[in-house]
């Protein structure tokens, strides 16, 4: 018997596409009584080491994975503000740094989901790819179903 879906996970990168799969992510969990987890990985800059320190005026200087991190903080924060309130109560949200593929696979295998619910699509967006190159690998990768999400009005 396939599993239940009790978690499901919905990787997201701020793209249009991300807005639309984690809004029917949102609506599987609460259809289903299932949990959900947002997760956005956050990458470092190519070619620069994490631990570079970085001067920006007027503040101390950080590393640059520490501003990486906050960046992707903030936009998390201002992309779950502006999107649908059903989704906001009930997620368990998560930001981790390092390769998204890596990332969004060993968190659904380390936190038991059942679904992965991701856009076709994210912020490069070549539209005549069947799926994006994250959203690709995890479709072929991932140990459980993914459901890929296209954008309002097709990718
Ligand atoms: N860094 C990331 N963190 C979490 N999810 C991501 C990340 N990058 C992509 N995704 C997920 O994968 C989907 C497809 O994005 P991707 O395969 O990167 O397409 P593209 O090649 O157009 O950028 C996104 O809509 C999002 O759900
Ligand atoms: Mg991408």
């Amino acid at each position: 018997m396939p599993p239940r879906i009790k978690k499901i996970l919905a990787p997201i990168d701020f793209s249009s596409c991300s807005t639309a799969s984690l809004a029917q992510a949102a609506e599987f969990a609460r259809q289903l009584g299932a949990e959900l987890e947002v997760l956005h990985v956050w990458e470092m800059p190519h070619g620069l080491r994490p631990d570079l320190m970085v001067w920006i005026e007027g503040t101390d200087a950080k590393p640059v994975s520490e501003i990486a991190r906050e960046d992707a903080a903030r936009e998390m924060e201002s992309f779950l503000a502006a999107s649908s309130p059903a989704t906001r109560p009930h997620a368990d949200v998560r930001l981790e740094g390092g390769d998204p593929v890596d990332r969004i696979l060993l968190a659904a295998r380390e936190r038991g989901a059942d679904l992965i619910v991701m856009g076709t699509h994210g912020r490069r967006g070549l539209s005549h790819l069947l799926l994006g190159s994250v959203a690709e690998k995890v479709v072929r990768r991932a140990h459980c179903p993914v459901l890929t999400v296209p954008a309002p009005g097709g990718a």
